[in-house]
């Protein structure tokens, strides 16, 4: 299940605006995603940016007005509107928003959508006044009704030296958007997944915690992989600093307390949980309500046990029959397979990905990883060494195994 834009026909419509120059970076990510992207100019978009400046970050030529009278063939709007798989307008300008709305088929792009079966995506770029006018506003109701997708305008800075709403949405949040909506008809499609990341803190004093190493890497990587293959995804989170893979709820909590009790609210109705985040497995018996204070003396803490979450969702699951899917990890240091073995058996697990964190190129921090998949029916998979997006991949293939339907 890799990145769903792979291989993804994308035709990119550029229009007359500012953020045109914008669109060559959008070009550029999709190509790095794996998509193939046919650039359509309109005659606005090429006051700004010329043709050649697309063909050489998509490899593939670029069209303007100027093919569909002549050039390579009569057809040209009917050949790309047919063959994309995907119409994205960014930048969308307010002319262009109106043409669509109206079917207008005036330029070699309106033909293009026209002439079209697959979804429209728009991002907006325009001055705030003209977005706001009310019949930009009717435009954009109009498509929007018809089914298109609507990414932006973002509030910020204007090129007209206004701030609101106009900007067109970054490229990389378009490219994250367009991913999303690609995977919207994967496997796990209409399927909810919960996913816990990161290490928990647990307070000492209104300042100091006790955690763990735990990057949150892995969990973020299981959320993407599971959005790639059409999951409602639910992110809890500890805090850090990776970002929100698009498209899924973000949770934010610290503590194992509280991941616990954002589990059991989130797990209503889920189909699976995979828990990917370090819980700390004792907390300060009595965070102390002021900042402890050094008295040359040795301190000495009293930690109490936290719930072990997993192993009571496992209990829970045998009366219920939910979730369908549970999914563990096993950080080791030694004896990983009989360590994670036991682990699967006493938390009544599918399958339990094991991980030897004494290694310096996996486990913790780190951008790779190398586990070993254990399941209840005993067999075992061990994958190389691989990337924690690859190791997700793997995961999140196994639990469409049991979760799709
Ligand atoms: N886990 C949990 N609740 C806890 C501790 C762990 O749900 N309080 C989950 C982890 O998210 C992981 C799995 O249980 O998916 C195994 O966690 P790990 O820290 O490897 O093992 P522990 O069960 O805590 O056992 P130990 O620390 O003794 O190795």
């Amino acid at each position: 299940m890799s990145n769903p834009l792979q291989g993804q026909h994308i035709l990119l419509g550029v229009t007359g605006s500012i953020a045109a120059y914008k669109a060559a970076d959008l070009a550029s990510k999709l190509t790095q995603a794996g998509a193939l992207v046919d650039v359509v100019l309109t005659e606005g978009a090429q006051h700004f940016i010329t043709p050649l400046t697309f063909q050489s970050v998509t490899g593939r030529k670029a069209y303007t007005d100027a093919d569909l009278w002549g050039g390579e063939g009569h057809v040209t709007h009917i050949g790309l509107g047919r063959a994309a798989q995907w119409i994205v307008v960014a930048p969308a300008s307010a002319n262009t928003l109106a043409r669509l709305a109206h079917g207008l088929g005036d330029s070699l792009l309106s033909l293009a959508v026209l002439a079209s079966h697959c979804p429209l995506v728009l991002a907006p770029a325009m001055d705030v006044g003209m977005f706001e006018h009310p019949a930009t506003q009717a435009n954009v109701e109009l498509l929007v009704q018809r089914g298109a997708h609507l990414i932006g305008p973002a509030e910020g800075h204007l090129a007209s030296g206004l701030t609101g709403r106009g900007r067109m949405v970054e490229p990389g949040e378009i490219v994250a958007a367009l991913r999303y909506l690609a995977g919207r008809k994967g496997p796990l499609a209409g399927r909810r997944i919960v996913i816990t990341a990161g290490g928990t803190q647990e307070p000492l004093d209104p300042v100091r915690v006790l955690t763990n190493r735990s990057s949150g890497k892995q969990g973020f990587a299981l959320a993407q992989a599971a959005l790639d293959a059409g999951a409602e995804v639910t992110l809890i989170a500890t805090p850090t600093a990776l970002p929100v893979p698009y498209g899924a709820r973000h949770v934010a909590v610290r503590s194992a307390a509280e991941l616990l009790a954002a589990v059991q609210a989130e797990l209503l109705g889920a189909d699976a949980l995979i828990m990917a985040a370090a819980v700390a497995d004792f907390r300060p018996a009595q965070p102390a309500a002021d900042k402890i204070k050094k008295h040359g003396a040795a301190l000495t803490l009293t930690l109490e046990p936290t719930e072990d979450i997993l192993a009571l969702t496992g209990a829970q699951r045998a009366q219920t029959g939910w979730p369908r899917c549970l999914v563990g990890f096993a950080a080791e240091s030694r004896d990983l397979l009989e360590n994670a073995q036991a682990k699967l058996r006493a938390k009544s697990l599918d399958f339990i990905v094991a991980n030897d964190i004494s290694a310096t190129d996996a486990g913790f921090e780190t951008d790779t990883n190398r586990v070993v998949l254990l399941f209840a029916d005993g067999r075992s998979e061990t994958l190389p060494l691989m990337s924690k997006a690859e190791v997700a991949e793997r995961v999140i293939a196994e639990v469409v195994q049991r979760c799709a339907s």
